[in-house]
């Protein structure tokens, strides 16, 4: 059976590209031969929008998933890129009901635990560090950050950092295997600065693939279409299939 690797895609700031890493990465990976799977973990379910499903034609998600005992493999929508797991608002409500529930932390867990035949699941968490993205950190392989390179939020990592630390009661081998800077401007100084507080902070950690900014990013996600779907020359394409290859030698 092959081994398959779980990344969340984490960072309790919005507006940092995890929604759209997730979709670009997954979207690179299944390019590049591997089998993935995409959850989207957001109630906002813009993943799921951006991935070209119709949210009034989703029948099961992650909340069915969650909190209905649905079948993984009932949930799962087919694609010819990446599967994905999707969502709808309903998950807003899901955190009052897992917070009474026993292992509140590793519902997700148990079922990805049972499901086979993907060499990755890309979760796309929510901007929070709620009990989703709790349930997301513990069932991961490692944790991957996106920063963006025009916003200092430097301060929120140092948080995030604790969470994941404190996860590891549960999931002993959880860490942050790669810090990336996306939206990245090489004309914008502040972008420089940015990119070297995270290199103090993480070191090796930051990862050499730099997302730069892209007009296409917006253009493909109207459409609900991966990058490489909507302009495979666009530089966004390029970046992100390099961030594919990094992912893919550090997950090895
Ligand atoms: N490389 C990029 N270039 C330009 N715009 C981007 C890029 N990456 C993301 N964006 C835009 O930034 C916004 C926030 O991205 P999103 O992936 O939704 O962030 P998050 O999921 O962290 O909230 C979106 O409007 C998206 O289109
Ligand atoms: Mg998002």
């Amino acid at each position: 059976m092959k081994k398959t690797t779980i990344l969340s895609l984490v960072n309790q700031k919005g507006g940092v590209a995890k929604t759209t890493s997730t979709i670009n990465l997954a979207a690179a990976l299944s390019k590049l031969g591997k089998k993935v799977l995409v959850i989207d973990l957001d109630p906002q379910g813009n993943c799921t929008v951006g991935s070209g499903i119709d949210l009034t034609n989703l029948k099961y998600g992650t909340y069915n998933l969650l909190l209905e005992n649905t079948p993984a493999e009932d949930c799962i929508i087919k694609r010819d890129s990446y599967d994905i797991i999707g969502t709808d608002i309903k998950l807003a409500g899901a955190e009052l009901i897992i917070i009474s529930k026993i292992a509140r932390e590793s519902l997700l867990k148990h079922k990805l635990d049972k499901l086979t035949g993907y060499d990755f699941i890309l979760i796309d968490c929510p901007p929070s560090l709620s009990l989703l993205t709790v349930n997301a950190l513990t069932a991961s392989t490692s944790a991957y950050v996106p920063v963006s390179a025009s916003v200092f939020a430097v301060g929120g990592i140092t948080q995030l950092s604790d969470t994941i630390d404190s996860i590891k009661i549960l999931n002993k081998d959880l860490e942050i295997k790669g810090v990336f800077l996306t939206r990245f401007d090489k004309r914008e100084k502040f972008n420089y600065m940015v990119e070297d507080a995270l290199l103090q902070m993480f070191e090796e950690k930051l990862l050499k693939t730099k997302i730069r900014v892209c007009a296409d990013i917006n253009k493909s996600q109207v459409q609900g279409v991966d990058i490489f779907t909507h302009n495979p020359k666009a530089r966004s394409a390029e970046d992100y299939m390099q961030l594919a290859q990094e992912v893919i030698e550090l997950e090895k």
